[in-house]
């Protein structure tokens, strides 16, 4: 079956509306049912209001926007996340056929928390952490040798901090296993008007729009 697309991974921007100038972008876990779900880490303004929301109160929301999203695939398939980055993994992992997932975190708590989430989909689930208190010591990389010589990849997703996706990025390229990344930029308008999330393409001219070209992109157009 060929490679299909489809809306899962764009980013939703969700906001009250009167509380905070400028909207935020989050990635969409699951859609079912007239319902969206997200998962979010607080961090500052906008996600501490967001932990203050009550049921019944009232957000405005916009999305999906952009037009990168994650390949969906029959082949084997590596999903490979850090932190937050996790979130949009899990509507990947829905729609892929037994993916295998890497869960990488500081600690196991951070960690252990994502299993749920993926064990109904995943054919095995990797861990790290930095810490070494769940799954293999070290960054995500670490448990890449082991992946591969278990598991003949053809495909590997990676949502994360940006060195994380770089490093598995630069490990798929040495195995020639295609790759995909979700960046993330801070962002203001959402719809490619403030040039605010911009980047230049590695294997091309020009410049790209993470908000309306991406959040995904294959990896050899964002990292040299
Ligand atoms: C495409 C995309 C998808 C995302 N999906 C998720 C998700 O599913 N779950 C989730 O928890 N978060 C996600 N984020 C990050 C989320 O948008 C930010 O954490 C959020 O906007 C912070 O808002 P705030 O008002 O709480 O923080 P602010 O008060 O605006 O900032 C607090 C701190 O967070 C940093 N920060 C804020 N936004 C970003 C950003 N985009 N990238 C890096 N640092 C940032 C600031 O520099 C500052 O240090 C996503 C970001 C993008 C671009
Ligand atoms: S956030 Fe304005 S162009 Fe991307």
């Amino acid at each position: 079956m060929p490679p299909r697309r489809y809306p899962g991974n764009l980013s939703i921007y969700i906001i009250q509306e009167a509380a905070l100038f400028l909207r935020r972008p989050f990635g969409i876990v699951a859609a079912k049912n007239g319902h969206i779900t997200i998962i979010y880490r607080i961090v500052g303004k906008g996600t501490e209001e967001m932990s203050r929301l009550t049921v019944g109160d009232v957000l405005s929301i916009e999305g999906p926007l952009g037009e990168g999203v994650f390949t969906v695939s029959d082949m084997p398939t590596l999903l490979a996340g850090g932190g937050v980055g996790l979130a949009p993994l899990i509507f990947l992992a829905a729609q892929s056929p037994e993916p295998i997932v890497l869960i990488a975190g500081k600690t196991a708590v951070e960690t252990k928390c994502w299993v749920p989430f993926f064990a109904p989909y995943a054919k095995k689930i990797y861990m790290t952490t930095d810490d070494g208190s769940a799954g293999i010591k070290g960054m995500a990389t670490a448990a890449l040798d082991e992946i591969f010589s278990h598991h003949l990849l053809q495909r590997i997703a990676v949502c994360g901090p940006t060195p994380m996706m770089k490093s598995v990025a630069q490990a798929a390229a040495v195995k020639k296993i295609s790759c995909e990344v979700s960046l993330e930029k801070r962002m203001a308008c959402g719809i490619g008007v403030c040039l605010g999330c911009t980047g230049e393409y590695k294997n091309r001219d020009g410049r790209y729009k993470v908000c309306a070209d991406g959040p995904v992109f294959a990896a050899e157009e964002v990292f040299a």
